[in-house]
C-alpha cells in the first residue's frame, strides 16, 4: 500500500465538510410579502392621509359622542331631544299616560307664557299639579344639569309647535334668563301651589 492510497482510503472514510446549503426564500412567501407591500403603499396613497380633516363627513364631536339632539353644524334638534328625554313619560303623541303622566298636548302649562315651561323643565315638579282639569301627583325630573339652554329651548319649541299645540318658539336667551333667575333653587316646584304664580 502506497502512501497515496492510504491517504485516499482515510479521506474516503471521512464525512465531507459541512457547508451551508443555498436555501432561497420560497417564492410564495416573496409573492405574499410583495403583495402586502404594494397593498399597504397604495392604501396609504389612496386614503389621502394628509388631507384637511375639515373636508371629512362634517360630523361634529357631539354627533360622535352621541349627545342627544346634536346635528351636524352644531344645531340642536328638539324632536330628537324630546325622543331621548321626554317620550318615556309624556309619550310620542304628547298625550301622556292617563292618571300618571300629564299631557303636553293642549296643556295650559305648555301654552302659558314663555318663561313657564323653561322653569318646569329646569327644576322639575312634585306634588299636585292640575293639567286640563285632571289632578296629577307624580314627579317630573329636573333637567338643569342634563340639558343646556339651547337644548331646552329646542325641545320646548318643538313641544309648543307639535301635538296640536301652536305657541311661539322659546329662545335660548329666555331659558338662560329663567336659569339665572332661579339659580338658587335646589328643589322641584311644588305643583300648582308654586307654578300657578309663575303663570301669572
Ligand atoms: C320620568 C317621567 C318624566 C319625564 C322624563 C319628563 N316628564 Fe314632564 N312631567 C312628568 C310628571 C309626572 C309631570 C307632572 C308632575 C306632577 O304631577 O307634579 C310632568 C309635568 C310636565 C309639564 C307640566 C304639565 C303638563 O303636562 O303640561 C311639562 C310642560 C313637562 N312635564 C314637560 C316635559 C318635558 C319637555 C320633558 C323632557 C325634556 C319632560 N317633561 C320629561 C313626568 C316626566
Amino acid at each position: 500500500m502506497t502512501q497515496d492510497s492510504f491517504k485516499d482510503g482515510a479521506q474516503r472514510r471521512e464525512n465531507p465538510d459541512p457547508h451551508e446549503k443555498n436555501r432561497p426564500v420560497p417564492r410564495l412567501i416573496i409573492a405574499i410579502v410583495s403583495l402586502l407591500l404594494i397593498w399597504s403603499v397604495s392604501y396609504i396613497l389612496l386614503s389621502h392621509p394628509s388631507d384637511d380633516a375639515s373636508l371629512g363627513d362634517s360630523r361634529t364631536m357631539a354627533t360622535l359622542t352621541g349627545k342627544p339632539g346634536a346635528k351636524p353644524g352644531g344645531a340642536v334638534d328638539g324632536a330628537q331631544i324630546y325622543a331621548a328625554q321626554c317620550i318615556a313619560c309624556h309619550q310620542a303623541t304628547g298625550a301622556g299616560l292617563p292618571g300618571v303622566f300629564p299631557p303636553l298636548a293642549g296643556s295650559e302649562w305648555v301654552l302659558a307664557k314663555d318663561t313657564v315651561t323653561p322653569s318646569i323643565v329646569l327644576h322639575g315638579i312634585t306634588g299636585k299639579l292640575t293639567v286640563k282639569g285632571t289632578a296629577y301627583n307624580g314627579a317630573m325630573p329636573s333637567f338643569k344639569d342634563k340639558l343646556n339652554d339651547a337644548e331646552i329651548a329646542a325641545v320646548l319649541s318643538y313641544v309648543r309647535a307639535n301635538f296640536g299645540n301652536s305657541a311661539d318658539k322659546i329662545s335660548a336667551d329666555t331659558v338662560k334668563t329663567v336659569r339665572d333667575g332661579s339659580k338658587d333653587r335646589t328643589q322641584p316646584w311644588n305643583g300648582d301651589d308654586e307654578l300657578a304664580k309663575l303663570k301669572e
